[in-house]
């Protein structure tokens, strides 16, 4: 075995770095690409998990944040701004920190989910919760990014979906050549538009056979993709995929299209529920915007718009202690049995004699 290197050095003939590029890693990426017994059995298809939960800051955003901060050091940034929901400032902090530069976080007021704002606060963020949606942070992020000393890492930096292109690169490497469908939540659109890029780049270079079908979810208040305008209120208990109009628009059409793949729309009660299967029968606790990728497969494949007998690879993109309170809620008060410290009684209370 061999240490893993951070997705820079494990890639870096496809990055756009140089020997000039001081490289900012926590050594995220080479995540696991887990078998899921129980989706396979739904589906009738080989359904394998990319879990991007396990990266440093608990997101798939370390692999284009990695990129995104080692340039805007190369460029002698000293300051970096980001909008989002969430996930793209905590790592973005906790990049900027390690680079010795000054994270500015732009969150819609109290609509991030508690411990991502944790992870801000405690990589040193300057957080400014804006009275607004994360499209209206995006535009003030821009807008500062213009005009004062200061640099844009939300994923319209191309840096960022260059590194995050490396996770279909590892799926390759992983299963030996491409699936024939790859499912993933679909937000600001980056994630879905890198992985076509990645895909993409691999076939072209004869490392893979074949590219998938993309296909994306999308959480059913907040479909720009799929209705093919933006919302102006988008609205979902997935807070990560809060989003009316995604940056990466085009890009996520393009690679739906020449996929021949599809961005669909599922409904909050979905989304939980398959967040509820995930834990309960695969052993994975993502958090509800991971989790729309599967709610979608298991809708297609319900009914009967999924040919058994392919092989799958779904996203789930963070992990579940990023936002507990949504989760519990969904289970209801939590109640443990109240029990002696003592074997006897326990058992009973537990219902094990
Ligand atoms: N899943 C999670 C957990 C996310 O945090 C995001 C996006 C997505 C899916 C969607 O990915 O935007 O590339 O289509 N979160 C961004 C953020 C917007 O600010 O953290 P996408």
């Amino acid at each position: 075995t061999r240490l893993w290197r951070g997705v820079i050095e494990e890639y870096r003939d496809r990055l756009p770095v140089s020997t000039h590029t001081p490289v900012v890693t926590l050594r995220e990426g080479g995540t696991p690409l887990v078998p899921a017994p129980w989706l396979s059995a739904q589906t009738g298809c080989d359904v394998h998990l990319k879990v991007e939960g396990v990266n440093p800051t608990g997101s798939f955003k370390d692999r284009g944040m990695t990129v995104a901060i080692s340039k805007a050091a190369e460029e002698g940034a000293e300051a970096v701004v980001c909008a989002s929901t969430g996930n793209t400032s905590a790592s973005m902090a906790a990049y900027a920190v390690r680079a010795g530069m000054r994270p500015v976080v732009l969150v819609p007021d109290g609509k991030i989910a508690g411990p991502k704002l944790a992870q801000a606060v405690v990589h040193g963020g300057v957080i400014a919760a804006v009275d607004g949606n994360f499209d209206d942070c995006l535009r003030l992020a821009r807008e500062l990014a213009e005009t004062y000393p200061v640099a844009l890492v939300n994923s319209v930096n191309p840096f960022r979906l260059a590194g995050q292109k490396t996770a279909a690169f590892e799926v390759v490497d992983d299963l030996g050549d491409a699936p024939d469908i790859h499912v993933l939540p679909v937000g600001n659109a980056g994630n879905i538009s890198a992985y076509w890029m990645g895909y993409t780049e691999y076939a072209a270079d004869r490392v893979a056979t074949r590219r998938p079908r993309m296909w994306g979810f999308q959480a059913a208040g907040a479909a720009p993709l799929v209705h093919g305008v933006p919302v102006s209120a988008p609205d979902t208990v997935a807070s990560a995929i809060r989003i009316g109009n995604p940056a990466s628009w085009t890009l996520a059409v393009a690679a739906r299209d020449e996929s021949e793949g599809l961005i669909d729309a599922v409904s909050d009660e979905q989304i939980l529920a398959a967040q509820q299967e995930l834990s309960g029968r695969e052993g994975l606790f993502v958090e509800p915007a991971s989790a729309a990728g599967v709610a979608g497969l298991l809708q297609y494949a319900r009914e009967g718009r999924l040919d058994p007998g392919q092989r799958i690879v779904v996203t789930v993109t963070g992990h579940g202690l990023k936002d507990v309170d949504t989760a519990s809620s969904f289970y209801g008060e939590i109640r443990p049995y109240p029990v002696a410290a003592e074997a006897a009684a326990a058992a009973e209370a537990l219902g094990l004699g």
